[in-house]
């Protein structure tokens, strides 16, 4: 079994942040989404892993992930080019996949609980494909799949008017190798891609079974800045926080908080978990870092209020103001104005940014 992480698509939902890198670099408590599907293939015994990359941030995605050894793996890169659709990503893979059965993960999604038991399942019977479900609330938003009494896939449809089912199909996939006859077949959709879920409905019409698996705990797609703060939280509520850095004797830290280890909290700084700080960065005197916040490395953060936010790395935060809600893009700084004639706002924001007083 193989894997291959889909990395290309241009994040223009995540503008202005994906102005500088790829949204799969965006981090999610300290760090970026791409390790968190590295991760997930390694602990389901993969470690071929081939990464398919568009134009955007392919060198920083290159330079990040590396060979793969740092997360004991080995990861071969495919240039997609344009981003023509999930199937057109998927078919560039071809010559890697070879043979063999492979897990195809999108690169901007998110799950607690692993893709071991969808693996497994897949691997008991005899399927072209194996896909995985999670109900949601918009399903006109998604792959649709349609299961019958005993769970056996019945139909897939791609961002129904008319959904049969709020089935979703979540970005992580098993394939047999004759998924790639399937793609070569394709027309694209009304949308101008050429759609994974209708080469896994031409797997279906031609007989093949395909197994679906409903994924229990929580899943993400990290396309918007809010989607990228929901998942921040989802990870921060049940991660494993170590106070690794320096916390000074007047500091007040409480509930779960990561401090890296060459990370600061000063004498009179309030620090309420869960919260993740990243190396090198320092939280100084008279700041209130709340629930559900990453701190990116190298930031420094002075005297102001802050919750429910992630500050991406590199950033200067001094103002004596509340941040909350709030996606901080990497090298920003945000001072006051307050001895400053005339008085008022002062902004250098780049394009798309969204700002709210
Ligand atoms: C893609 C797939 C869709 C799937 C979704 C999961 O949608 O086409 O079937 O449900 O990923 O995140 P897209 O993100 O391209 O809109």
């Amino acid at each position: 079994m193989k894997g291959l992480i889909l990395s290309g698509g241009t994040g223009s939902r995540l503008r202005p942040i994906t102005h500088t890198g790829p949204k799969q670099l965006v981090p999610v408590a300290n760090k970026p989404v791409i390790e968190y599907a590295v991760e997930d293939l390694k602990e389901a015994g993969i470690t071929e892993i081939g990464v398919v990359l568009g134009h955007k941030g392919r060198e920083e995605i290159q330079e990040h992930l590396g060979d793969g050894s740092k997360y004991g793996v080995d990861i071969t890169y495919i240039i997609q080019g344009n981003p023509l659709g999930l199937a057109h990503a998927a078919g560039t893979a071809r010559d890697f996949v070879g043979d063999d059965d492979f897990v195809m993960y999108l690169g901007d999604n998110i799950l607690n609980q692993g893709i071991s038991e969808l693996v497994d399942s897949f691997e008991t019977g005899d399927y072209g494909a194996g896909i995985a479900l999670q109900r949601v609330d918009d399903p006109q938003a998604f792959g649709i799949a349609d299961v019958d009494v005993d769970g056996n896939v019945t139909q897939l449809i791609e961002k129904p008017d008319d959904p049969p089912t709020d089935l979703a199909l979540i970005g992580i996939y098993v394939f047999s190798p004759a998924i790639f006859n399937a793609i070569e077949r394709l027309e694209p959709s009304w949308r101008g891609e050429v759609e994974i879920t209708d080469a896994i409905q031409l797997l279906l019409n031609e007989g093949h079974n395909i197994d679906s698996h409903t994924v229990e705990g929580w899943w993400k797609d990290t396309g918007k800045p809010e989607d990228i703060l929901h998942a921040n939280r989802l990870v921060l509520q049940d991660f494993d926080a170590s106070v690794d850095g320096t916390v000074e004797g007047g500091a007040e830290i409480s509930g779960p908080v990561e401090l890296a280890a060459s990370a600061t909290i000063e004498d009179g700084a309030v620090v309420r978990g869960p919260v993740s700080i990243d190396a090198e960065a320092t939280i100084e005197t008279g700041t209130y870092l709340g629930p559900y916040t990453s701190v990116g490395s190298s930031c420094r953060i002075a005297g102001v209020h802050i919750e429910n936010t992630v500050v991406v790395g590199e950033s200067e935060i001094t103002c004596d103001e509340k941040i909350v809600d709030s996606l901080i893009g990497r090298a920003t700084t945000i001072g006051g104005a307050d001895e400053l004639l005339p008085e008022g706002r002062r902004l250098v924001v780049g394009e798309n940014s969204d700002l709210k007083f």
